[in-house]
């Protein structure tokens, strides 16, 4: 297989005397969804923390393309192309999605301080922007606020602003987490339309979506790499089944 895009070494993390993650190794290729699951607690997000650089390991390192990001800043990842998203809403409630949109894509280009010029004056980032939200689904709402969609499609805004950012790795961080039922089909469509080439890892708690999407899953008990391999081994794994789908045989 080729040289992972995405490569993750022995990463530790301890709060005080509290090992919230414990040696985590993983590896993420280009164009692979790898599901990431485990009970509430088991330091799944505390990964993606230490992946995109927003905590600082204990111990470990990551690498992205070859390269050792574990210096670098968190806006130095972005620039790589390490892109995350949030397990709770982080939108601007009352600004028209469009514009957040083309605001992230000024962000990515460093040309930010120009935003005081008429958002028209930019047609490429304007239609960079529109791209993005029409294989979202999202083009004929890029003029209303957050506050005025439905929650699955707050969920994916967050998604266009991440892709306004041109990843290569996106983390998704339980991009279901309060969607209600009716909305889910939306959603579970525009995952499955994103770029086949981006790295996805994905947390989630929907095992119906996560079982759905992931060509690889890894499970995450206590800080630690409980199991990981094909969805199939996940769903039949012993230890998966008594530590974290709660079933005792
Ligand atoms: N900044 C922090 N300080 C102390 N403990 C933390 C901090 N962040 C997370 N934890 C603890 O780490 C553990 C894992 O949390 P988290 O990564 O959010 O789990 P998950 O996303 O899998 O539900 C939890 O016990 C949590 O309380
Ligand atoms: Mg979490």
């Amino acid at each position: 297989m080729d040289a992972p895009l995405l490569d993750i070494r022995g990463l530790s993390k301890s709060f005080g005397g509290l090992h919230v993650t414990r040696q985590v190794s993983l590896q993420l290729h280009a164009g692979e969804r790898l599901g990431l699951i485990g009970p509430n607690g088991a330091g799944k997000t505390t990964l993606i923390n230490l992946i995109t650089g927003f905590l600082e390991p204990s111990e470990g390192r990551v690498w992205l393309s070859g390269q050792d990001i574990s210096p670098l800043a968190q806006d130095q990842r972005v620039r790589l192309g390490l892109v995350r998203t949030f397990q709770i809403t982080q939108l601007a409630p009352r600004l028209p999605i469009g514009l957040q949109v083309a605001l992230a894509i000024h962000q990515r280009q460093g040309s930010v301080r120009k935003m005081w010029l008429p958002i028209g004056r930019y047609p490429q980032v304007r239609d960079e922007a529109m791209h993005i939200l029409d294989a979202l689904g999202l083009s004929r709402l890029a003029e209303q606020p957050p506050l005025a969609l439905a929650y699955g499609q707050q969920r994916l805004v967050e998604i266009a602003l991440a892709m306004a950012l041109n990843p290569r790795v996106l983390l998704l961080d339980e991009p279901m987490a309060g969607v209600p039922t009716a909305e889910r089909q939306t959603v579970l469509q525009a995952l499955d339309s994103l770029p086949r080439e981006l790295a996805i890892l994905m947390i989630e708690h929907d095992m119906d979506l996560v079982f759905h999407f992931a060509h690889r899953m890894v499970v995450l008990a206590e800080g630690a790499v409980l199991a990981q391999g094909s969805p199939e081994i996940i769903r039949q794994h012993a230890a998966v089944r008594t530590a974290y789908l709660g079933e005792v045989d």
